[in-house]
């Protein structure tokens, strides 16, 4: 590559230099378009290989011709010396906060309060945007060059972190327009992903480094970073949500208008945004959001609505420091800060010792939590936790709340580290922790530890097993206290005595149990198997093997080269199968529970089975409509289909949405069945 640029010495230099110098633009050029594609639009627009060429080429020129670099060439993202300090950057236009709200009936007043500040009689047009869970920062473009990008700091006087924000490959250095404004300041949100971020964490874990609590957390860390070597190592992301100053252009007429306009000057701008009229509109797209919200790339705090038109939001204006057009629907907290009182340790139903720790009661989204996983010894090591560290504990969804982060500067003077104890508090057993394995057990078995029989039969009864309501840990713990039940098979003899015995259980409630007790024994396989309680099987496992043996005696008699052959079945797993069914005791316990009654239908064949999609294979190409792809992926595996990339003779078919790529021609010559989105939800429903 490099003896295609000629070096500049014969005597018709000057136009030997424009054309040097327009060869430098044109790549300058070309390499922005293409990371647009690339990085804001998902759609590249030439292979990695060619990319890397012309990045080669524009490197080569400039090291041949230094006068040729320009401040914002692509090579030159990464680089400026570690600072002392970030200089203070004062905005021309302050950046504000939203207010906020956490309620439907919030919501509603907000609209009626524009409604009624506009005189308006029909719905409002409202933009709506992602809360981002990043930080602020505005770039300012001069001209169209980079400039300088600063922090919010505190609205008004903010961080200056230009250096930083360079090495973030989806921000350009230069619009993307010919007719750039004399000065735009753009306003949005750097995050990180949350795939990015778990892998950072990875990596500092691996490093012996102090692990970042959430996504935010590591965004704020990577860019407030004075070498900005080690932020141009973090995978940072940026979606634009606004204009402060602009300088020599109009204005956009409306919100939608406005990221428009950024979008088409290479500036990356989310695209799940809407706009959408009146109340109900918004409540509407607030819903629907958060459906997707486990399925997004990236985490968010809820949904910012604006009124669209940007001549209504002038005359809405501001109150104290809040616009008035605006308003932040946030999700229920994920996270709060607490005390540790204490920390216990459990055991589980294959003798796992889990440490968790008992917490200063804290609401998080609506739910009081007291009790917080704290995983096990490494983890407690790593993350340095402590009785009486104040702690951020962190609710997702349905998961066992946890301990994301130690606050280091709270820290009570006399605390000490947290030791595993080195025996079972229940049965005494000594508790051991194989070398290499994260988990300690404690060793006396389900027949000597009373906590392991409980965790067992708890197992055994819960929902995805054996599905027997009304028997929950408390009377669990009594039967087995007692001694009234010491295995499964003990639940299928209890009688009312017995039952009766216990206090609060009335005569009613008992007979209720003993019918929930005995329904269950009409069962399927695969909850039976899921029930036993095997180490490494969990309700899918206990699916796939329940179709692959079809029966239980061959699955008692599988040896591990035949349990691998069953689909997501390592070795592992199979291992630890072989070694349940190895031990006479747990044989014997199948036997009894097939005595008392429990029982099932035979298994239908996977060519009997009802959906429509099921053993079909799919590829999915285009943007669907509605469906996240991962969200198209998991439906199509629920109703027993399978989701292929690429088209072949195999596939039966190929979901097509917006866009679609070559695998639409590959599927149109393959003369492959399509399907659209709707057309693909409505085999879904048809079981
Ligand atoms: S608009 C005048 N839009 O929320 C309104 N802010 O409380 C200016 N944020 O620190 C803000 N996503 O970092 C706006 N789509 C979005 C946002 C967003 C996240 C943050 C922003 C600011 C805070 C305001």
């Amino acid at each position: 590559m490099q003896n295609k640029i000629p070096a500049t010495s014969a005597p018709d230099v000057i136009t030997q230099g424009r054309e040097l110098s327009a060869l430098a633009r044109q790549l300058r050029d070309d390499i922005n378009r293409h990371a647009h594609h690339y990085y804001n639009l998902d759609a590249p627009t030439i292979p990695d290989a060619e990319y890397d060429k012309l990045f080669a080429q524009l490197l080569a020129l400039e090291s041949a011709h230094p006068e040729l670099k320009t401040i914002d060439s692509p090579t030159c993202r990464i680089g400026g010396s570690p600072q002392p300090a970030f200089r203070q950057v004062q905005h021309d236009v302050p950046m504000l906060s939203l207010n906020s709200a956490f309620s439907d009936e919030d919501v509603i007043r907000f609209d009626r309060r524009i409604k009624d500040q506009l005189s308006s009689n029909s719905d409002i047009a409202y933009a709506i945007d992602l809360k981002f869970d990043g930080l602020a920062i505005n770039l300012r473009y001069i001209k169209g060059e980079l400039t300088q990008a600063a922090t919010r700091g505190d609205g008004f006087i903010g961080e200056d972190v230009t250096q930083n924000v360079r090495s973030i490959r989806s921000i350009p250095l230069r619009l993307l327009t010919n007719k750039p404004p004399e000065i735009v300041d753009v306003r949005g949100e750097v995050l990180m992903f949350t795939a990015d971020f778990e892998r950072l964490n990875r990596h500092q874990r691996q490093a012996g480094d102090k692990e970042f609590a959430n996504p935010r957390n590591a965004a704020a860390g990577s860019l407030r970073q004075l070498d900005p070597m080690v932020t141009a190592q973090r995978q940072l992301r940026f979606f634009a949500y606004g204009i402060g100053l602009l300088q020599g252009a109009t204005m956009p007429v409306s919100h939608q208008a406005l990221l428009l306009c950024l979008g088409s000057w290479g500036i990356p701008v989310c695209n799940e945004q809407g706009v959408v009229q009146g109340a109900n509109g918004l409540l509407q797209f607030h819903r629907a959001i958060q459906l997707r919200r486990p399925h997004l790339p990236y985490e968010i705090d809820g949904v910012v609505y604006k009124v669209n038109c940007l001549a209504d939001q002038a005359v809405l204006g501001f109150i104290s420091r809040a616009p008035r057009f605006a308003l932040a629907h946030k999700f229920p907290a994920k996270e709060a800060l607490t005390q540790i009182l204490h920390i216990d340790v459990q055991v589980g139903r294959t003798g796992a010792i889990t440490p968790v720790a008992r917490l200063a009661p804290v609401s998080i989204g609506g739910a009081t939590i007291a009790n917080a996983t704290l995983h096990n010894a490494d983890e407690i090591a790593r993350k340095d936790i402590r009785v009486g560290d104040t702690v951020i504990v962190r609710r997702a969804g349905d998961v066992i709340p946890e301990v994301a982060a130690v606050i280091l500067e709270m820290r009570p003077v006399s605390t000490k580290p947290f030791f595993m104890p080195s025996h079972c508090p229940v049965c005494g057993a000594a508790i051991v922790k194989p070398n290499g394995e994260a988990i300690a057990r404690c060793t006396g078995s389900w027949i000597q530890c009373a906590a392991q029989r409980k965790a067992g039969l708890l197992h055994f009864v819960s929902r995805q097993a054996m599905n027997i309501d009304g028997l929950g840990e408390q009377l669990i713990d009594q039967l087995v206290d007692r001694k009234l039940v010491t295995t499964a098979a003990d639940l299928y003899t209890l009688d009312v005595n017995a039952l009766s015995s216990i206090e609060k259980v009335a005569d009613k409630s008992a007979t209720k149990l003993l019918q929930a007790i005995a329904a269950s024994k009409a069962s399927t396989l695969s909850r039976f198997i899921y029930a036993l309680g095997i180490r490494h099987v969990g309700a899918e496992t206990a699916k796939e093997l329940a179709s692959a043996f079809g029966n239980l005696p061959d699955l008692q008699k599988a040896n591990e080269e035949r349990l691998l052959q069953v689909k997501d079945i390592g070795r592992v797993i199979a291992q630890s199968i072989r070694s349940f069914f190895q031990q006479p005791l747990n044989n014997q316990l199948v036997e009894k529970l097939l005595a008392v009654g429990i029982h099932w239908p035979a298994m239908p064949t996977a060519s009997q089975a009802v959906s429509p999609l099921a053993g079909k294979m799919l590829v999915l190409t285009g943007t669907l409509p509605h469906l996240s792809r991962e969200h198209a992926k998991h439906l199509i595996e629920q109703h027993g289909g399978k989701v292929a990339e690429s088209v072949s003779r195999k596939t039966n078919y190929v979901v097509v949405g917006k866009n679609p790529g070559s695998k639409f021609q590959k599927a149109q010559e393959l003369a492959i069945t399509m399907l659209t989105e709707d057309q693909l939800m409505r085999l879904c429903t048809s079981t």
